[in-house]
């Protein structure tokens, strides 16, 4: 069974995925760690990131393996494991870019594609293009204002900054996050953590005895 948890920026998503992957016993998929492992590699190649035909001949060149587990993700290129770099500042400010890229897109879908079933994948664009048969697909919301409230738990910043950082990102990301016409919308905003994993688990089609 593959499950998808789609939806804007800073919705919980990694968290509601890491979840329901513990509640099913399966490990969860976090596409975005692909994207930023390719903006890791593309940085420090020193190349330009606008630039689609080099990178994805890097990316060939020096292929990079996701770790799915329920609790997190690991990205590996061989030996070396990237995972620690890939919330970096600079990586922040490169990945939409790389993310915009379509042969990028289509490398990292590849790369997902391949992965063994069962899995819980977490991203943008996993129950419209990666996924599109999917068994069960979800998408989270929540206004930016509760977004930026959230996060403004974790970081110093103050909300209004957090706030207008997050409106100008779905903006960047609105090519790639749509609901699929079959997915089960869910507004995170009036629910705790524990809250949406039981939404999303109470929809299941078929529960395992773990959930
Ligand atoms: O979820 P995240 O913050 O780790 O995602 C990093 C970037 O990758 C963000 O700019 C959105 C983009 N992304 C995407 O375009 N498609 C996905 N399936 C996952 C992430």
């Amino acid at each position: 069974m593959i499950v998808t948890i789609d939806g804007v920026a800073a919705s919980g998503k990694s968290s509601v995925s890491s979840g329901v992957a513990r509640a099913l016993g399966v490990p969860y998929v976090s596409s975005g760690l692909l994207y930023r492992a390719a903006t890791l590699l593309g940085l420090e190649a020193g190349l330009d990131l606008h630039g689609a035909a080099k990178l994805l001949a890097h990316l060939q060149a020096h292929p990079l393996r996701l770790e799915p587990l329920a609790g997190g993700n690991r990205v590996w290129q061989g030996e070396r494991e990237l995972t620690g770099g890939l919330h970096s500042t600079r990586v922040d400010a490169g990945v939409s870019v790389v993310a915009a890229l379509p042969d990028v897109r289509g490398w990292v879908d590849a790369q997902l594609r391949a992965l063994p079933a069962p899995f819980v994948a977490e991203g943008r664009d996993m129950g419209t293009t990666v996924f599109p048969q999917a068994q069960a697909k979800f998408y989270l919301t929540a206004s930016p204002r509760i977004r930026a409230q959230r996060r403004a738990s974790e970081r110093p910043e103050d909300v209004p900054a957090i706030e207008a950082a997050l409106v100008r990102r779905d903006l960047l990301d609105r090519v790639q996050s749509a609901p699929a016409p079959d997915a089960v919308v869910i507004d995170t905003g009036p629910l705790t953590l524990d809250g949406v994993i039981q939404t999303v688990l109470a929809q299941l089609p078929q529960r395992t005895p773990s959930a």
